[in-house]
């Protein structure tokens, strides 16, 4: 079975669906941390803002784990490296968008997020889960929320990094990307 959860950014896709994945016993697969990553080697290998079309291939062979924790958010790897907090840093979010807009990025992941799903039962979440990687999923769920409502949670996710951002920062932030994406 395949349960597709889309929204906009900081609606409380992540949380949902890992509630959601735990208590079915389904595997949890977070797509959002798949451009995140992507966005982060692009930035490392200065291909943000001109060379972005070069991202694919770095996408191609990224060796992009999850390792799941009970009660805790998805850790990320990329091959041995942790990148989990990395990759929701304010650099990774500010560029993200561009970065996943991208045909050739989005080709990839759409192409390993099936390969994933072919494994068994998964809960995906991400913007185009339930549309074009798995129009045909089970169950398709769209979580709305506020603009202010979700800079006050990513105000909350990025102070528990030590990260202080102010609010209308973010709601700009937040404006911008919810019309970019
Ligand atoms: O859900 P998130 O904030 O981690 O997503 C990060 C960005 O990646 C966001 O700009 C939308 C994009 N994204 C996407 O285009 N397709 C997905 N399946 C998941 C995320």
């Amino acid at each position: 079975m395949i349960i597709a959860i889309d929204g906009p950014a900081g609606s409380g896709k992540s949380t949902i669906a890992r509630e959601v994945a735990k208590r079915l016993g389904m595997r949890y697969l977070d797509t959002g941390a798949m451009y995140r990553t992507a966005t982060l080697l692009a930035l490392e290998a200065g291909l943000v803002p001109d060379r972005i079309p070069e991202t694919a291939a770095l996408a191609a062979e990224a060796p992009i784990r999850f390792v799941e924790r009970p009660d805790d958010l998805t850790r990320v790897f990329l091959g041995d490296r942790e990148v989990t907090d990395e990759i929701r840093g304010p650099l990774v979010s500010q560029h993200v968008s561009a970065v996943s807009a991208d045909p050739a990025v989005r080709a990839v992941f759409t192409e390993r997020q099936r390969s994933e799903a072919a494994l068994g039962d998964v809960v995906l979440e991400g913007s185009d889960t339930g549309t074009v990687v798995f129009p045909g999923a089970e169950l398709k769920v769209y979580l709305v929320a506020s603009v202010e409502e979700r800079a006050r949670r990513r105000q909350s996710q990025l102070e528990a990094q030590g990260i202080l951002q102010p609010l209308d920062r973010l709601v700009a932030d937040i404006g911008a990307r919810d019309a970019y994406d």
